[in-house]
């Protein structure tokens, strides 16, 4: 039967546009490309990527009282995810995600919280009688919130899985108490640790560093184009990646922990969830926005056969 994950985090429209660069302090560029409106945001990308992997989902999140929030409760709907525990706010806005693409596929992001700085600790310990097998929460919302879930989740015995996307070098690590496996990306361990993983021993200084701040059985980290980092606390193994056209790197590392989370769940094997979010990851990256380019299990499954 299937895990039930319950995801606690944040639901965005991210306003997509395509730059040939980033423009300078002062310079206007103009822009040959589209944009777009999709839908997007930490929590709802792993939350519509578990589901996708084979994962029973309830997500617990806020979205405004407007046309953004509508629709993606629509969707969440439509793609099979338990919307009970996502809360109408009558006074915040929708969140709103400004996403610049660069050519290279890489992007950079400012994000509009809106409702999802109201996510509350009762928001987070409402979701809990949805009697989840595993916990999956992001840094997206507020840091009560997450350490809400986390304290609920050990009271309970629960995995907790955390994606520590967007990092902040404030967030009281310590409060999560015991983590399944802890997933920043390359950018998010330098933030948290200070230590860039730009090689194999950088990654187990950075691992260590967060293992001696908080009780992680697995650090996992996404390294991009390098594939991603594994430590339990004694091995580690460089995980290979798939190599696919980028086109977009948006909610990549979303999906890559979303299918990490599923495949852990349903197989207690890190190596084997590690190589199975690498191709998730990759089909992310290789199609356009973020919900939008999230793989179904399928897909993932025959790139790793491929
Ligand atoms: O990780 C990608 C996500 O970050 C985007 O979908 C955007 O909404 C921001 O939350």
């Amino acid at each position: 039967m299937a895990k039930r994950i319950l995801v606690a985090g944040s639901s965005n429209i991210d306003f997509l546009l395509t730059t040939p660069y980033i423009p300078a302090p002062g310079e206007t560029l103009l822009s040959a490309g589209k944009y777009a409106f999709t839908p997007g945001g930490k929590g709802a990308n792993a939350a519509v990527a578990a589901k996708a992997m084979g994962a029973d989902v309830v997500f617990c999140s806020r979205v405004g009282d407007d046309a953004y929030g509508d629709r993606l409760i629509a969707l969440f709907k439509e793609r099979g995810i338990d919307t009970r525990y996502i809360k109408v706010d009558r006074l915040e806005q929708t969140g709103l995600a400004v996403v610049m693409l660069e050519k290279s596929g890489t992007n950079r992001i400012i994000v509009f919280s809106g409702a999802n700085k109201k996510i509350s600790d009762a928001d987070v310990e409402a979701s809990f009688s949805s009697y989840p097998d595993a916990v999956l929460t992001q840094f997206e919302i507020r840091p009560d919130a997450v350490i809400a879930a986390a304290r609920l989740a050990n009271d309970e015995g629960l995995p907790l899985f955390v994606d520590a996307g967007p990092a902040d070098e404030e967030f009281p690590l310590e409060k999560l108490e015991r983590v399944e496996i802890f997933s920043p990306n390359e950018t998010e361990t330098e933030i948290l640790t200070g230590i860039r993983p730009n090689n194999l021993e950088n990654c187990l200084r950075a691992s260590i560093a967060l293992c001696n701040r908080v009780d992680i059985k697995y650090v996992v980290l996404k390294l991009g184009s390098r594939g991603c980092y594994v430590y339990d606390g004694k091995y580690c193994d460089l995980v290979s990646p798939y190599e696919v056209p980028v086109v977009d790197t948006t909610a990549a590392g979303d999906v890559f922990t979303a299918a990490l989370t599923t495949e852990y769940l349903r197989t207690g094997k890190i190596l084997d969830a590690a190589r199975f979010a690498n191709a998730a990851g990759a089909l992310a990256v290789s199609k356009l926005g973020a919900i939008n380019s999230v793989p179904t299990e399928d897909e993932v499954r025959a790139l790793m056969n491929a």
